[in-house]
Parts: C-alpha cells; sequence; structure tokens
C-alpha cells in the first residue's frame, strides 16, 4: 500500500473508532479516561476554544474523567527558550477554568511536574525507531512552518513524549484535530509495543475527532497570535469590537453566507453562528445589504455576550493571585500519584526491581 493511501485507511479507521467513543460519552462515560493538553504559548481565542475546549467542558458535564495537561516541555519543541512561561501557564489555567473545566473534578497538570511521567520516555524511546520519528508528518509540518532548518533532539521526539503523557495515566481517549492524529497513532504502538514485550499495562487510547469548524483570523488567515489577528478569551468586550473592526470583509454591501467565494464574509458569519447558535445562512439574510459595518456590529455584539460570563469569571479567577498556584498544586500532586503508580507497575515488568 502507498504511504498515502495507508493514511487515509488509518484515518477512517480511527473516525470509526472516534464515532465509537462518541456513542459511549453517552451510554458509559464512567469507562472513560479523557487527557489533552496544549502548549502555554500564550492566552487562549476563540478559535481554541470552539476547536476543543468547548469540547472538553462538555466531556466533563457528561460525566467522563477528565485530565489536563499544560504540556510545557512541548513548549520548546519548535522555539528557542521558553519565553514567559509562567504567565503563559497561568494564562491557560485561568482560560480553561473560566471556560468551565472544574478543578474539583479535573486533574490540571504541568508535565515538567510529574517526574515518573518523564521517565516513561526512557523504555517508550527503546520501542520506535529514528525512521519512523523522523516519517512524522507532523513533525515535519512544524519544523516547515516554525522556519526551522535542523531539527532538535526534543522536537523528533516529541510524539513519544507525549506518548508518556497518555499512557502515565492510561487514558482511553483523547480528543484532538486531525493534525494530531500520527501522535496517537504512534502512541498506540508505543503501547502495543511495550505489552507485547513486557505484558499488558497500557490500553491502545482513542482519538475522540471532534467535527469543528476551521475558524481564521480576522484577516483571512490562519489564526496566530503573532498576526494579531485573533480575539482572545481575555479580551474585554472594548478590546474585541476594535479587534473585530479591523476584520477583513469585501467590498459587496449585500452579505451572504459563501465559504467558497466570500472567506472572511464568511468566516465572521461562522463566528456570529456559533456564539448565537443560529445558522449563518440566515444570520447573512437578517444583515442583507447592511455591507461590512452591519456584519461586524453584529459578529461583535454576538461574542462578546457570549462570552461575558466566561470573562467576568476569569476576572474574578485572576483577582485572586493565590488560585492558579493552589489549583497546579493539587494537580500536580495527583498527577504524580498516578505516574508513581505507573512507573512502579513498568519497572515491575521490566524486572527492575532490585533494590
Ligand atoms: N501536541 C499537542 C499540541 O501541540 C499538545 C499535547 C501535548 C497533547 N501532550 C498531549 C495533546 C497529549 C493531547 C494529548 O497541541
Amino acid at each position: 500500500m502507498s504511504a498515502k493511501s495507508s493514511a487515509s485507511e488509518t484515518f477512517r479507521a480511527a473516525q470509526t473508532r472516534s464515532d465509537e467513543i462518541e456513542a459511549r460519552i453517552g451510554t458509559d462515560p464512567g469507562s472513560l479516561r479523557m487527557l489533552t493538553g496544549d502548549r502555554p504559548t500564550g492566552a487562549l481565542h476563540i478559535g481554541h476554544y470552539f476547536g476543543s475546549i468547548r469540547n472538553r467542558v462538555r466531556l466533563q458535564e457528561a460525566g467522563v474523567e477528565i485530565l489536563q495537561l499544560i504540556a510545557d516541555y512541548q513548549v520548546i519543541t519548535d522555539r528557542e527558550g521558553v519565553g514567559d512561561i509562567g504567565a503563559n501557564v497561568r494564562n491557560l489555567l485561568l482560560d480553561n477554568v473560566a471556560a468551565g473545566l472544574d478543578p474539583e473534578r479535573c486533574t490540571i497538570f504541568a508535565h515538567s511536574a510529574v517526574p515518573a511521567l518523564n521517565q516513561l520516555l526512557l523504555p517508550f524511546l527503546s520501542l520506535v525507531s529514528v525512521a519512523e520519528l523522523q516519517r512524522n508528518p507532523t513533525v515535519k509540518d512544524e519544523a516547515q512552518s516554525a522556519g526551522i532548518s535542523s531539527i532538535s533532539g526534543l522536537m523528533l521526539t516529541y510524539p513519544v513524549h507525549q506518548a508518556a503523557d497518555i499512557l502515565f495515566c492510561k487514558a482511553n481517549v483523547v480528543p484532538v484535530g486531525r493534525d494530531q492524529l500520527p501522535h496517537i497513532e504512534q502512541t498506540r504502538v508505543v503501547a502495543r509495543r511495550f505489552n507485547d514485550r513486557y505484558g499488558a499495562i497500557f490500553p491502545e487510547p482513542d482519538a475522540l475527532l471532534s467535527e469543528t469548524p476551521l475558524l481564521l483570523g480576522t484577516d483571512g488567515t490562519k489564526m496566530s497570535k503573532s498576526r494579531g489577528n485573533v480575539v482572545e478569551l481575555r479580551m474585554t468586550a472594548d478590546e474585541t469590537a476594535k479587534r473585530l473592526k479591523s476584520a477583513k470583509t469585501d467590498s459587496d454591501r449585500h452579505i451572504t453566507y459563501e465559504p467558497e467565494t466570500r472567506p472572511e464574509v464568511a468566516n465572521l458569519l461562522l463566528i456570529a453562528s456559533l456564539c448565537e447558535g443560529t445558522a449563518p445562512e440566515q444570520i447573512a439574510e437578517e444583515i442583507g445589504d447592511g455591507g461590512g459595518g452591519g456584519l461586524k456590529a453584529r459578529v461583535t455584539e454576538a461574542v462578546n455576550t457570549y462570552f461575558a460570563p466566561l470573562r467576568a469569571r476569569r476576572e474574578e479567577l485572576a483577582a485572586d493571585p493565590a488560585y492558579v498556584e493552589e489549583v497546579l498544586a493539587r494537580g500536580n500532586a495527583r498527577a504524580n500519584e498516578i505516574a508513581d503508580a505507573t512507573l512502579a507497575e513498568v519497572r515491575e515488568a521490566m524486572g527492575m526491581t532490585y533494590g
């Protein structure tokens, strides 16, 4: 089979398993343990919210156990240095909690604070070939978009580190976008090879592939903080209005929803639609000949109304300087307990229990 057709085979199989998991969320949420992670590289924006955060909260409310990882070591895969890591971790945690993740029910932790998780990397790396790592399409894409000419050892091996993130807690469901699928496949391979060689310890996790609308930035290109084209969750209503006011539209005053031919206008309609729970076509019809101005006013109102409770809650949480540390300390302690137990099992399975 060609590489391409085997990749689409893999995708179809992953989609089938994802559909099964989706059904199980309704019927047997107690059988699922979800882990997902974000890199702390900046504050979250509405693309993150509609792409993944909202889905996490949905799973939590359905009764799935949630482990939420702050993947701080992954920050240094494709950039030099950690940046303002403390502030980024803080913002990430506040964004997630303000959006509805409940620290009383979830384990929110940073992988740098969990030594036993990181130690799993050693046996896991022995199960993976360099050629296999070099084939990972997501690593290649990320290196390319970061403009990196020489790939570091961490960049090459981070999918295996991600396998440790997922397997240390024996998570069986990982909600991700399609770009992360190679890493989930790598994780399944690591689990399978470990189990074959040393005895069955790890479940093979499934990706939960959500249907997420791809939102663009306000300039019509990919959303990216560095391009200044995103609406951050933490922005004020005024900052949001200003950002959306500068959004690109087109010269046709009659607003219609045509993603192919009018991508910028369609994108703003889609954002309004997600916030209002109304079809984008209907919103377009209501704006009619209102032009770019009418469209921007509508989407600004929609975003500010939808995110007002989240923003109010975020401000409240941020006002207590000790809050983030408390939540993280609790989450890290629990993650360490789980990781220590798994590492003990791994060392036992490997016969490394002599002293
Ligand atoms: N690689 C993910 C990203 O860039 C972040 C991540 C790290 C992750 N560890 C994970 C996602 C484990 C899911 C599961 O977005």
